[in-house]
């Protein structure tokens, strides 16, 4: 008989990174010049039948949910909207002028993120769209448009404005519809809300929906994360991402008004995601990579069966593209070769856009070492399998031991495989080919925990 789950939830939830890339940002050491990161991202354009991703990251939000780990400035003031959508522009701009392959190049997909997208109005949504499209060429077949919205501030005409510039994605931020969860985190958000929202979209045509969910939320119990995985199904959404909270107060303050009592931990809070995993999955909804789920009829689903699912600083996704840009405060882009991250404190990105500088904060030239890594943990937290050679099987037999006797990887052969009751510890068993992470622990905190 193994290990009960109760210990092993206390045996593996240690720091682990969530791999949204490799290597991971605290690892990041060769911030690539301005010369030799327009020469990447030109290098992987110049490539035949090369496409690219544009990221805009828009930072506003009215007010402060207490969980969140994202780059967000909170603010009333909309007159800050269109000196914003000017300084997207003016950074477009700069790339144009230095990387001539953006402009004939095919942009697959275009995401708002953020912060909250809908702080800006439809106007100034329509008009950052019109702008992009004054510049670039997009793909003609299977653009992607899509914006994460907040249902508490999104008004019909912004969904309007851009179903009509061609987006058909928009991903609404729900996590619980539990009210005395959304009390305490700071979001009062009614279902019915989050229902107009979700049919405005449908009916005006937004091919998939998708819900963020958050589970070990302070005071969620059993019984509140059930009701809300069932309030969830009700709407169908297309997918469902199923983040576990990850918790970051020596970045996020507000993290700290949370009494550490009514806060969900390891056994207890990895059981909120079993029950809302059982009632999605009931529910038609396949469980996807890492904390997502998708409909059988959505293109993840579709993507993650021919094992062709990507995954990138944005999550996992069914669009592969050679380049992502990312603008806009705290931005991240991603070539073959390196990674670039914008400053991410608004004024200091401000003033350097003004005075025509790319506002590089940090980025890392990716060694021979990295890229081999990189492609065998994005294959592994994409598809939960992978082939070793003789010697890797060798190591991961040391490193996994543990893992190995507790039935959460096995080898088949050649093949590293993780369980199904190995796969709340994805995170733990992709520690494995983290080479970086091996040779230097860190002294300090820097990852969220992997449970
Ligand atoms: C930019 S927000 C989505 C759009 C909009 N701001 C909203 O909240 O509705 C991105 C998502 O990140 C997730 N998120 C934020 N902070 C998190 C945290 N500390 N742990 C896990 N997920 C988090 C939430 O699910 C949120 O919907
Ligand atoms: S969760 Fe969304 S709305 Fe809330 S503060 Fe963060 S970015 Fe803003």
């Amino acid at each position: 008989m193994g290990a009960s789950f109760k210990e092993l939830y206390r045996k593996y939830d240690i720091p682990a990174p969530r791999y949204t890339s490799y290597p991971t940002v605290p690892f990041w050491s060769e911030t690539p010049s301005h010369d030799d990161w327009i020469k990447h991202l030109s290098l992987a354009l110049g490539k035949d039948q090369s496409s690219w991703a544009l990221y805009v990251h828009l930072p506003y939000c009215e007010t402060l949910c207490t969980f969140c780990g994202c780059n967000t400035s909170i603010t009333k003031d909309h007159s800050k909207e269109k000196p914003y959508v000017d300084l997207i522009i003016k950074e477009l701009d700069l790339y144009l002028q230095r990387v001539p392959e953006l402009k004939i190049k095919p942009l697959k997909q275009i995401h708002f993120g953020g912060g909250s997208p809908t702080f800006f109005s439809a106007d100034a949504l329509g008009c950052l769209v019109d702008e992009i499209d004054k510049r670039v060429v997009r793909e003609k077949d299977h653009f992607e448009g899509a914006i994460e919205v907040d249902p508490r501030r999104t008004k019909i005409e912004q969904l309007q404005e851009l179903r009509k510039r061609g987006f058909n994605r928009i991903s609404l931020g729900v996590q619980d519809f539990d009210p005395e969860v959304q009390r305490l985190v700071n979001r009062i958000q009614p279902f019915e809300l989050t229902k107009q929202v979700t049919d405005w979209a449908r009916s005006m045509g937004y091919d998939s929906v998708n819900f963020d969910l958050i589970y070990g939320l302070a005071k969620q119990t059993p019984e509140s994360i059930k009701k809300s995985a069932e309030l969830t199904v009700a709407l169908k959404p297309d997918r469902i991402a199923l983040y576990s909270l990850a918790i970051v107060p020596w970045i996020k303050p507000a993290q700290k008004l949370f009494k550490d009592e009514d806060l969900p931990k390891g056994e207890d809070k990895r059981k909120l995601y079993e029950i809302a995993r059982s009632i999605l999955t009931q529910n038609g909804y396949v469980e996807i990579g890492m904390d997502h789920f998708a409909l059988g009829t959505d293109a993840l689903y579709e993507k993650t069966k021919a094992k062709t699912l990507h995954r990138n600083f944005m999550g996992y996704t069914d669009q592969k593209t050679d380049v992502l840009l990312g603008l806009g405060v705290s931005s991240i882009s991603e070539t073959p070769d390196s990674f670039h991250q914008n400053e991410k404190v608004l004024n200091i990105y401000e003033q350097k856009i003004i005075k025509g500088e790319l506002p590089t904060l940090r980025g890392h030239v990716l060694t021979d070492e990295d890229k081999i890594q990189r492609k065998k943990i994005l294959k592994f937290m994409t598809q939960f399998e992978i082939e070793l050679s003789p010697a890797e099987k060798t190591d991961a037999e040391v490193f996994l031991k543990e893992m190995i006797s507790d039935q959460l990887v096995e080898f088949d052969g050649s093949w590293l495989r993780l369980t199904e009751r190995g796969k709340p510890f994805l995170r733990n068993a992709a520690l494995f080919f983290d080479s970086r992470l091996q040779r230097s622990q860190p002294q300090t905190r820097i990852f969220s925990s992997s449970i």
